[in-house]
């Protein structure tokens, strides 16, 4: 029996809680299939080695989760967080880490996993940082990369999308921690 329900419309989901969204910028089905080829993308070029994805938390925790399902060689899991701001309203301009792996670091093929390049200047702290681990390799994975950063020193080797300059949540973003768990990303009014 074909099914009559319709998908309800961005503008009646509940999970916005009335918060209006300009347009949906990537539905769930485009990520799912660019995260499927990111996978194989990954899978293909670790041929060999010890890889350790590196979670930068929170944003990325489900992409990161979708991601890993779809790489298809044994790897190993941790989280980085890293705080951006000095007194939680006005950035300082500094990246610090509040939690680090656990993991070794020294000679594993390090991917760490951003959901979005924006200023560039998380990346460029995190990755000096994580230099001075003496990995064997160190790439990024960004899920969305806005392209609007000056001075990136280290540019990702896998991105999912180009990404509008838009304030963007869900699949992992947030808008002060609200909407992380939509399906979609959806930039808001
Ligand atoms: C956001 C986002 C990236 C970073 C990108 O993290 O998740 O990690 O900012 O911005 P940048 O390129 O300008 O440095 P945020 O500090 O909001 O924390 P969150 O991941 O917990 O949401």
């Amino acid at each position: 029996m074909t099914s009559t329900i319709k998908p309800v419309g961005v503008k009646a989901d509940p999970r916005l809680s009335g918060r209006a969204v300009k347009r949906v910028a990537f539905d769930e089905g485009t990520l799912a299939t660019r995260v499927a080829e990111l996978g194989r993308e990954i899978t293909a070029a670790y041929l060999d080695g010890d890889l350790l994805v590196l979670g930068l938390l929170k944003g990325s925790f489900i992409f990161l989760s979708d991601l890993v399902r779809q790489i298809n060689r044994p790897l190993q899991v941790d989280f980085l967080v890293a705080s951006s701001y000095g007194d939680g309203t006005v950035s300082s301009g500094t990246v610090n880490l509040v939690y680090d792996p656990e993991t070794e670091l020294e000679g594993k093929d390090i991917l760490l996993v951003e959901d979005i390049v924006d200023s560039g200047r998380t990346l460029n702290r995190l990755m000096t940082i994580l230099k001075e681990r003496k990995p064997r390799s160190l790439e990024i994975c960004a899920l969305l990369h806005k392209r609007i950063a000056e001075g990136l020193k280290f540019e990702a080797k896998f991105v999912g999308f180009d990404a509008p300059n838009e304030f963007l949540v869900g699949y992992g973003l947030d808008h002060a921690e609200n909407f992380r768990h939509l399906p979609y990303i959806a930039s808001l009014q």
